[in-house]
């Protein structure tokens, strides 16, 4: 198909780092993804938490979890989920963080939802004619406990060489200042990136650590702009772009969904946290 966005959208993505697409996804799209991750949540069955005494094991199990995601449909809890006891605090359906990272290869809703025309045709009219979907997530913020998503650059998470990850976040519901929107920096992707996120070792056991490049602090939220946005708008971001989004105080939840994009030509080192299983190559967004 032809381009989605006009001269006017691209150039803005390229002056900007980030571009605001209301009405990208139908209403009854988002219900439907929307529905297909809380089935998710309602199917899984958490399992046996080792006790806060235990901290080391803990940390364990959940690296091992986490780094194990790439390939599969995971739920991660909010931070504090847990108590003393080892048990969750409050009902399961709101102690969930997020689901990730392959429920678009993994899950027919996810799928329909992430592979279409339109979507290949924003990245294509953005540069990325090649995009393969790396990872996506569903994420929640549930009312008053979801938590903070620091400020931060993608590519610290998703790395290539050169620099191609790019993300496109997508509101299920009205994204708002009560209920913890995206915040960006208008022009910070042509900013250094300042730190690496990167496996220990080659073990799913091993951990994960930093790697700091340039010692820039990122922005603060003074620094950021609010993207208060209704349901079924596309925020594109760029992979450098620093943004934020805050805990959402409010009584409404805050769901979105991202699927972060590179493009085939660049590489992808095997130190990236987040390794697809060999049998599970990543898919090109063009059809
Ligand atoms: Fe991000």
């Amino acid at each position: 198909m032809g381009s989605v966005l006009d001269d006017q959208q691209v150039a803005t993505f390229h002056r900007d780092g980030y571009l605001v697409v209301e009405d990208f996804a139908s209403k009854e799209s988002c219900a439907a993804l929307k529905a297909a991750a809380e089935e998710i949540v309602d199917k899984f069955r958490p399992p046996t938490r080792p006790s806060v005494f235990r901290t080391d094991e803990q940390t364990r199990v959940s690296d091992r979890e986490f780094l194990q995601s790439g390939g599969g449909v995971s739920c991660f809890f909010e931070a504090d989920a847990f108590g003393q006891d080892g048990k969750l605090r409050t009902e399961k359906a709101l102690s969930i963080n997020k689901i990730g990272h392959a429920m678009h290869d993994l899950h027919p809703e996810f799928e329909r939802f992430t592979y279409t025309p339109e979507l290949a045709s924003v990245a294509a009219d953005i540069g990325l004619a090649d995009a393969l979907a790396l990872q996506s997530m569903y994420i929640f913020k549930q009312p008053h406990i979801g938590g903070e998503v620091g400020c931060h650059q993608d590519a610290t998470f998703l790395y290539t060489d050169p620099i191609t990850v790019t993300g496109f976040w997508f509101a299920i519901e009205d994204a708002t200042l009560d209920n913890g929107c995206l915040w960006a920096a208008p022009g910070g992707h042509n900013t250094a990136l300042r730190k690496l996120f990167k496996r220990a070792a080659q073990s799913d056991e091993a951990g994960t650590l930093f790697a700091e490049l340039d010692p820039t602090p990122l922005p603060s939220p003074s620094e950021l702009v609010p993207l208060e946005v209704p349901a079924g708008t596309l925020v594109v971001l760029h992979g450098l772009l620093p943004h934020w989004s805050d805990v959402n105080r409010s009584p409404k939840s805050r769901h979105a969904y991202s699927v972060h994009c590179i493009s085939a030509a660049a590489e992808y080192p095997s130190w990236n946290w987040l390794q697809r299983p060999a049998n599970m190559p990543l898919r090109a967004l063009a059809a």
